[in-house]
């Protein structure tokens, strides 16, 4: 039957039956830990009771109402993440890339409504923003853009980390800048935070939006409710995804009130952005992450993790070049192809997830214990040892 899905990915011939908190088991019972948390998802893990409880009781009253009406959990969640963010403002949609194409679309159209001709989006080598025509016109990455041109004009990608290039291409056309403090996609490049404050600094001077992107560092990942407060920075619009829902699709974009002004009826729009059940889980995920204690937890586990894994390195000097990343998304450069690696940690029963710049990445739910950890890391020297 696998030949009926569009063969968009490279899929491993496993399939699961059954999640339980960071375990996955296959039709015949056989365990997986899982590391990749379905790309950064599911962070409370998989089936947490507080959610999947949730989740039924509000299916068992409503499911879609769309948005010519009130929906009352979009509200309670948008409250939240306004008391919560920088923010005044929310967009409810269903992935990161529909977060991603309405703070575009917001960045253009608040120049268009100040009779200014700036359109111009700035991003950085290696970003991911998705894989809408508008998230790949972000990129420069040839194997998403090839064979879809002609791609949206008005972006521009600059290198990595490079001031200079900050500098020189912010123009009278910049409408704004977009960056993940952590790309995630592109390897857990972690900005610095002189330049995360440099470009700021340069949106300040020059009246350009910051779009944030924290579909994958975001809601608590990196110790932090967002990974840009541990720079002391504030975006302007910020995209998010991915953990919101916990593994029900949910993302959402957040503005301030000023730069929303051109977001009025009939601009944007989604059917099914905001449903009852997406923000009863959302709501859920918010509530579970604002508790006392859990970022907290965040912070003290990634830092075992974190010394755990940097003694790995030490020990295997042939296999990995560096650790990478911030809280719990961490990424591992390594020495042989990465594939090579999540390959073998998938015959010892691990999951984890490859990323560009030869990085694999460890993204397990944020309430992983101490015990747990100590599980990845004798898997890991496993896989190592094995390499
Ligand atoms: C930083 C970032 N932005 C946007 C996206 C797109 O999100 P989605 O796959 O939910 O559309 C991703 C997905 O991996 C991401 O990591």
């Amino acid at each position: 039957m696998e030949e009926n899905i569009l063969e968009t990915y490279s899929r491993k011939n496993v399939s699961f039956k059954k999640g339980d908190g960071i375990w996955l088991y296959t039709d015949d019972g056989t365990k997986f830990l899982d590391c990749a948390s379905g790309i950064a998802v599911n962070i409370l893990g998989h089936c947490n009771e507080k959610l999947v409880n949730v989740l039924i009781e509000q299916a068992k009253n409503l499911w879609h109402t769309s948005n010519l009406f009130r929906v009352k959990n979009q509200e309670m969640l948008a409250k939240s993440l306004v008391d919560n963010t920088f923010a005044d403002k929310v967009f409810f949609t269903n992935s990161g890339t529909e977060a991603i194409e309405c703070a575009i679309k917001m960045a253009r159209i608040y120049f268009s409504k100040l009779n200014q001709k700036r359109y111009e989006i700035l991003s950085f080598d290696g970003c991911f923003h998705g894989r809408s025509m508008a998230a790949i016109s972000t990129s420069n990455s040839r194997k998403m853009r090839d064979g879809f041109g002609p791609l949206i004009p008005g972006f521009k990608t600059i290198g990595f980390n490079d001031k200079s290039a900050l500098n020189k291409n912010i123009n009278n056309k910049t409408a704004a800048i977009i960056v993940e403090p952590i790309q995630g996609e592109g390897g857990i490049r972690v900005f610095p935070e002189e330049t995360l404050k440099l470009i700021r600094h340069l949106c300040n001077k020059t009246g350009t939006l910051l779009i944030i992107d924290e579909v994958q560092c975001g809601v608590g990942r990196t110790g932090k409710l967002f990974a840009h407060e541990w720079y002391n920075i504030e975006p302007d619009i910020m995209a998010i995804a991915k953990g919101i829902g916990g593994g029900f699709p949910l993302g959402a974009c957040l503005s301030s009130k000023n730069v929303s002004i051109g977001m009025v009826y009939g601009k944007h729009g989604s059917t099914y952005g905001g449903n009852p059940l997406a923000c009863a889980v959302g709501c859920e995920v918010m509530k579970s992450v604002l508790e006392e204690g859990f970022l907290e937890n965040v912070r003290n586990i990634s830092g075992y993790f974190s010394q755990k894994i940097l003694g790995l390195v030490s020990e295997f000097p042939a296999v990995f070049e560096e650790v990478r990343g911030s809280g719990l998304m961490l990424g591992l450069k390594t020495k042989i192809e990465n594939i090579t690696f999540t390959n073998e940690a998938f015959n010892q029963n691990l999951l984890l997830a490859p990323a560009s710049d030869n990085v694999v990445r460890i993204l397990p739910p944020l309430n992983i214990s101490k015990h747990e950890v100590d599980i990845v890391i004798k898997l890991l020297r496993k896989t190592s040892k094995r390499i």
